[in-house]
């Protein structure tokens, strides 16, 4: 049997036992196992390890080794792309060859794709939600660097965050990574949107048999439109007097609220110094989730972490943990007392697979019935409340 070169990330299987010299078209073979996929140009299969699951796909060495870089260094400067693994390298053909070479990357749980979706029981009212998220996408990506070249609705996956929908990144065949993107840049990653989403839609109206009228072909407008007005809130530059130093202050609370850290705040006379220019330099939306980890050590999606840190304050404010030096242990009695206990009750009985998620399902019912009663919902009534009614979420 003819082995490749195998390039793996530490702290994963090492593949070997896989039957390589064969193209992974005609693998029968008893890790691989079925998951929801996209539309694909290139042979995919999923295997199951101990370790979890993992997606191969095969493609021309130059292609998987693009791939493979791209993800590899996207992993450094955002989280919302598919990790990669391992890169595989079939040395005895040639490099043009379809299945010369494979890249394996981690099966993001909790996912699915967009196309799924749509050619399926479609967005419904969660259309807005749906499209809000692969603008943000977008706008992480451009952030970064990043620029895509075939954002799609096969390559998008989404997954619940608190009340929000999280998408992720996968497939960077096309990609390339800069310091920077120039503007041209980033209107042509839109522009090759527009394209496939308007390509897709019309595919599906006709896998569905329904006329191209009635196709929701502006989709790719309507991200596009999101994703400037995103981009315009984090980029755009702020003229303010030299006392209205509390506008900076309002302005990282706003960018905070979306989720995005604030790295530096640039700050430049004008106007002979009456006036100051003010530019943020936004990071990662990973704001919350890095504030709820360094409070808690918990590990949330930005979404879920937001609306933990929220019930977290309420819960420190209503004890009399608020200030500087009892938080430490109000930060304790809430793990203690109130989040683990909860969470341990929902892994047994809730039917999802994320308990984070489930948190906050929980979170939102008890507000819900807080709004219609007028007054607080205590948990344990609120949580016996929200298991009754079959574990509502925030649809
Ligand atoms: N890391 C991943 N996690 C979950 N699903 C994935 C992952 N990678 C690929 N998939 C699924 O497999 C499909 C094909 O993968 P993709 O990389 O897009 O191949 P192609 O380049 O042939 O389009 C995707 O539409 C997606 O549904
Ligand atoms: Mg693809």
């Amino acid at each position: 049997m003819s082995l490749p070169n195998l390039l793996i990330h530490p702290g994963h299987p090492d593949f070997l036992d896989l039957p390589w010299d064969e193209s992974v078209s005609d693998w029968e073979h008893d890790r691989i196992v079925e998951m929801p996929a996209g539309v694909h140009r290139h042979p995919v299969v999923f295997v199951a390890y101990d370790e979890g699951v993992y997606v191969v796909k095969e493609l021309p060495h130059h292609f998987a080794q693009n791939e493979y870089s791209v993800l590899t260094e996207l992993e450094n400067r955002t989280y919302r792309s598919a990790p990669p693994v391992g890169l595989v390298h079939r040395g005895w053909v040639d490099d043009s060859e379809e299945h010369s070479a494979a890249v394996i990357t981690q099966y993001v749980t909790h996912t699915f794709p967009y196309r799924r979706l749509i050619a399926g029981i479609g967005f419904g009212k969660r259309r807005a939600r749906l499209l809000d998220s692969v603008a943000g996408l977008l706008v992480e990506l451009h952030l970064a660097g990043c620029y895509w070249g075939d954002c799609s609705l096969s390559n998008l996956l989404y997954r619940y965050d608190g009340g929000a929908i999280e998408a992720v990144m996968i497939d960077a065949e096309t990609s390339y990574l800069r310091e920077t993107l120039s503007d041209g840049q980033r209107l042509e990653d839109l522009e090759v949107m527009k394209m496939n989403l308007a390509g897709e839609m019309a595919d599906i109206a006709a896998e569905k048999g329904v006329g191209i009228d009635q196709a929701d072909l502006r989709l790719g407008e309507d991200v596009e439109a999101t994703y400037l007005a995103l981009w315009e809130e984090l980029n755009a530059d702020l003229i303010i007097t030299r006392d209205e130093g509390f506008r900076i202050r309002e302005r990282i609370a706003r960018l905070n609220d979306l989720g995005f850290s604030v790295d530096d705040v640039e700050l430049d006379p004008t106007d002979e110094g009456n006036l100051v220019q003010m530019r943020v330099h936004v990071g990662n939306r990973k704001f919350n989730s890095d504030r709820l980890r360094q409070l808690t050590g918990l590990a949330a999606k930005e979404n879920q972490a937001r609306l933990l840190l929220g019930d977290l304050s309420y819960f420190l404010a209503k004890n009399g943990y608020a200030s500087d030096a009892h938080r430490a242990v109000g930060v304790f009695a809430w793990l203690s007392g109130v989040y683990e206990p909860i969470v341990s009750q929902i892994r047994t009985v809730w039917p999802g697979d994320d308990p984070v998620q489930g948190y906050c399902d929980f979170l939102h019912h008890r507000m819900r019935l807080a709004t219609e009663r007028g007054f607080d919902v205590e948990n344990d009534e609120a949580l016996s409340s929200w298991m009754e009614s079959g574990f509502p979420g925030f649809d």
